[in-house]
């Protein structure tokens, strides 16, 4: 597809695609701004090769779609712009820690399904791109829920997921929640099932920040949130990132999923910084 000079490559199925002809640190119109909001729509993961943001451009470009939120984590931000978040494993020496700077990343999620109103898109840039793994993969979530078998989808109507930030953590085996952070992010209870407010598309809504079903037994709950993520990540669903120096990497929560790959953190530099786009409470 060509609108002006921007140009749009699919990947195969339409999920993901590769858009060029944008500068992103400079005046994005209008008419740009809208070109890439259809792609959005469209292809659900959009890739931005050979860019040059910094962190002041990075957020002024996220800023052009919405107002930006925080993490729960503190220690993970940015010292000048609270709304961005720096992940990585390089210490102040220049060197790799050895430590992948937060497990929740390195299993299936969409971003903050913790909190009442989740993030809708997520804009990462990688100013240390990991040269063995740390690819990022994402889940087309409203592809596999139109693949779910006859009858499945009916079951699952009306469901709802708890989707708990604590317990997340503990199925991560990420350090425990704080008593501040717990406070911060009670657990919350969204719909299996979710409609995309722009396409009236439904996508499965579940990701390691989901715990159970609400009012159905834990292990039951656990059970069907397994099988579905067993169905929604096979290999058809699926688009894997490939990162390149200057990459930039947008995606969109509410019909999708996502997790780095694993990397040497003792050997690779890898580091991302974060803008994530609030979003509305799913329906
Ligand atoms: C995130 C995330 C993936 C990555 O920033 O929300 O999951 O590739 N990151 O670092
Ligand atoms: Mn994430």
């Amino acid at each position: 597809m060509q609108d002006g000079s921007i140009e749009i490559r699919a990947a195969a199925a339409d999920f993901g695609a590769e858009v060029s002809g944008l500068d992103l640190a400079g005046d994005i119109t209008a008419a740009e701004l809208a070109a890439i909001q259809a792609a959005m729509i469209r292809h659900k993961v959009l890739v931005f090769r050979d860019q040059n943001l910094d962190d002041e451009s990075h957020h002024a470009f996220a800023l052009r779609f919405g107002p930006l939120e925080g993490h729960i984590n503190h220690s993970t931000r940015h010292g000048e712009l609270p709304k961005l978040q720096v992940f990585g494993n390089v210490g102040a020496d220049g060197k790799p820690t050895g430590v992948h700077p937060e497990k929740g990343t390195l299993v299936w999620h969409t971003d903050k399904s913790y909190v009442a109103t989740p993030s809708l898109f997520t804009i990462l840039r990688s100013p240390s791109v990991a040269r063995r793994g740390g690819h990022t993969l994402f889940a087309d979530m409203s592809r596999a829920y139109a693949a779910l078998e006859p009858g499945r989808a009916e079951q699952l109507e009306g469901l709802r997921a708890v989707h708990d930030w604590k317990r997340s953590r503990e199925k991560s085996d990420e350090r425990a929640a704080t008593a501040e952070e717990i406070a911060a992010a009670p657990a919350v209870d969204h719909p299996l099932i979710r409609t995309h407010p722009d396409t009236a598309a439904r996508a499965i809504y579940i990701g390691n920040h989901a715990s159970h079903i609400l009012d159905w037994e834990l292990a039951a709950g656990e059970a069907l949130l397994a099988e579905l993520e067993t169905h929604a990540t096979q290999e058809q669903f699926i688009y894997r990132h490939l990162w390149r120096d200057n990459d930039v990497l947008m995606w969109d929560n509410r019909c999708t999923m996502h997790y780095v790959t694993a990397y040497d953190a003792a050997i690779e530099r890898r580091v991302v910084h974060r803008a994530v786009v609030q979003g509305d409470a799913p329906y």
